[in-house]
C-alpha cells in the first residue's frame, strides 16, 4: 500500500494569491469546481480503484491508497470540513497534521515521521499542493517497482531555458538516474525541472533524521541534493499538462486544462444543458442559470450562484453564491463569494497565458505591477462580497472584498 502527504503550508504563503486566499486558504481554492487539492486527491485515489477494478489484484506493491496527510501550518479547522466531505467522496482515510510554525518543506516529513510510516506503507507520495496537473500517479508507482534501494522519484517536466532557473534543475542519466539537482540556480544548469511531486521508498522517510532548527528542513537543499550524489534519486519525467498555482492569475489555466481532463475522464461533471453552452463548462447543480445565458468556453459556475437572463460568460470562474444580474458580461475574470455584478455591466480581464511561440513555455509569475508601476495586465478579479453597479465596465482591475462599485474602472487595484 502507499500513502500521500500533500505539502499545503500555511497562511503566510499565497500572498501572490491575494485577494482570493483571504476568504480560505489557497490549497482550498476552487478549479473547475473542485478544491485544487482535492484535484491531487482524486488522481491519487483513481490509482488504486483502477487497479481493483480492472486488474481485481494488485500488479505492483503500491495498489491501494490507505491515507492521504496534508501538512501544513495552517490551523487544522480550516480544513475540518473539507477533510469530512472528502473522506465520505473518496472512501480514503485523510487526515491534517498541524505545523506547529513553518518547518520547512522537509520539516513535517521529520516530525510527523511516525505518523506518516504508521500501518507500514510501501512509499509515500509527497506532492507540493500548489502545482496543478495530470500527473502521472500509476507511472509513478511502477517505475519505483522497479528501482532497488532506498531510494526516490521524482516527477520532471521540461521548461524553457530562461524559466527553468526559477525551479528546481535536474540532470539526469540516459536510466534516469539524477546525477545533479540544484533549487533555483542562478545560472542556467538545465531544462529539465522538478515538478514538486516526489515518492519515496519508506526507508527514505525513515532516514530522514537532520534536526529541527529555526530554519525549517527542507527538500531542496537539505534532502534531494544529498540523495542525488549517493545515487538513490530518479526522475520520471512526463510531457503531460503540469503548471503551478502560485498567483491567483494562474487560476483561469489551471481551470481551462481541469476541465479539459474532466472531458476526457470524468465527462458527467461537465455541463451539457439548462442555458447555452459552448465548451468546456462546470455549473455546480446547485447553481441557478437562465436557459438564455451564453456560458462557455472553459467557465466554472459554483454552488448557489444565480446568472440571470442574456448574459455572457467566458473563461471565468463565478464563486459560490455570486449574482450576475441580467445581460451583465463577464469575460477572463473571477468573481468573488457572494458578490453582485448589476445588469448590463462588463466585467473584463486580460488573458495571460504562457508564451504560445515557445515549446514547454509555463506560465510566468508576473509581479503585480510592472517596473513602471502600472498594473500587469491580467484577469479581473472580484473579491469576495462585492458589489458592481449596473452598466459599468470593470476591466483588468483587482476588487478587494466588500467593495461596492459605482462607476466603471481600468487598470486599478481597487482597496
Ligand atoms: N508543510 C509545509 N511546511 N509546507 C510548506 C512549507 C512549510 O514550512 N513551506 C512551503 N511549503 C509547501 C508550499 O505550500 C508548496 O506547496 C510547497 O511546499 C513548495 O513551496 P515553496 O517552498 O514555495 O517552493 P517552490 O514552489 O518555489 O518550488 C518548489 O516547487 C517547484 C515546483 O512547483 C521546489 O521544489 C522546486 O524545486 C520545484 O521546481
Ligand atoms: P463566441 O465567443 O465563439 O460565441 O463568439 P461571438 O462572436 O458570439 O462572441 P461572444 O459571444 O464572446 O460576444 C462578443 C461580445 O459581445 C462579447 O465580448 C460581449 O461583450 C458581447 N456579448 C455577447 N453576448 C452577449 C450577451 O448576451 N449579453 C451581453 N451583455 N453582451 C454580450
Amino acid at each position: 500500500s502507499f500513502k500521500a502527504v500533500v505539502l499545503v503550508g500555511g497562511p503566510q504563503k499565497g500572498t501572490r494569491f491575494r485577494p482570493l486566499s483571504l476568504q480560505l486558504p489557497k490549497p482550498l481554492f476552487p478549479i473547475a469546481g473542485v478544491p485544487l487539492i482535492e484535484h491531487h486527491i482524486d488522481q491519487l485515489c483513481q490509482v488504486g480503484r483502477l487497479f481493483e477494478i480492472l486488474l481485481q489484484k494488485p500488479i505492483f506493491q503500491l495498489s491501494g491508497l490507505s491515507e492521504i496527510l496534508l501538512l501544513g501550518f495552517f490551523p487544522t479547522d480550516l480544513f475540518t470540513e473539507f477533510i469530512d466531505r472528502c473522506q465520505k467522496t473518496y472512501r480514503v482515510s485523510i487526515k491534517y497534521l498541524e505545523e506547529p510554525n513553518p518547518l520547512g518543506t522537509a520539516g513535517g516529513l521529520v516530525s510527523f515521521k511516525n505518523t506518516i510510516l504508521s500501518g507500514d506503507p510501501d512509499a509515500v507520495f509527497v506532492i507540493n499542493a500548489d502545482v496543478c496537473g495530470d500527473l502521472p500517479i500509476e507511472d509513478m508507482g511502477a517505475k519505483i517497482d522497479s528501482i532497488s534501494g532506498s531510494s526516490m522519484l521524482m516527477l520532471t517536466t521540461e521548461a524553457t531555458r530562461q524559466q527553468s532557473i526559477n525551479f528546481g534543475s535536474v540532470v539526469t542519466d540516459s536510466n534516469g538516474k539524477v546525477v545533479h539537482y540544484v533549487d533555483k540556480p542562478t545560472t542556467f544548469v538545465s531544462t529539465n525541472i522538478s515538478c514538486g511531486v516526489y515518492l519515496m521508498k519508506t526507508e527514505v522517510i525513515r532516514q530522514l533524521d537532520l534536526p529541527l532548527n529555526g530554519d525549517g528542513i527542507w527538500l531542496e537543499t537539505d534532502v534531494l541534493p544529498q540523495l542525488a550524489a549517493s545515487g538513490n534519486l530518479y526522475a520520471l519525467h512526463t510531457t503531460r499538462w503540469w503548471s503551478q498555482t502560485k498567483t491567483a492569475a494562474a487560476v483561469l489555466y489551471a481551470n481551462r486544462h481541469y476541465l479539459r481532463l474532466y472531458k476526457k475522464r470524468y465527462a458527467a461533471r461537465l455541463c451539457k444543458n439548462g442555458a447555452q453552452i459552448i465548451g468546456d463548462v462546470f455549473i455546480d447543480p446547485s447553481a441557478k442559470v437562465h436557459p438564455t445565458a451564453k456560458i462557455g468556453p472553459n467557465v466554472s459556475i459554483g454552488p448557489n450562484s444565480v446568472i440571470g437572463k442574456g448574459v455572457r460568460i467566458k473563461e471565468s470562474i463565478i464563486l459560490p453564491e455570486a449574482v450576475i444580474e441580467e445581460n451583465a458580461c463577464v469575460l477572463q475574470s473571477v468573481i468573488g463569494w457572494r458578490s453582485v455584478v448589476g445588469v448590463w455591466a462588463r466585467i473584463e480581464g486580460i488573458p495571460l497565458e504562457p508564451n504560445p511561440n515557445l515549446p514547454f513555455a509555463k506560465m510566468d509569475n508576473k509581479p503585480l505591477f510592472l517596473p513602471d508601476g502600472r498594473l500587469t495586465p491580467s484577469l479581473t478579479i472580484l473579491g469576495s462580497d462585492v458589489s458592481v453597479a449596473p452598466e459599468t465596465i470593470i476591466l483588468n482591475c483587482v476588487v478587494l472584498p466588500y467593495k461596492e462599485l459605482t462607476c466603471s474602472y481600468k487598470n486599478q487595484i481597487i482597496l
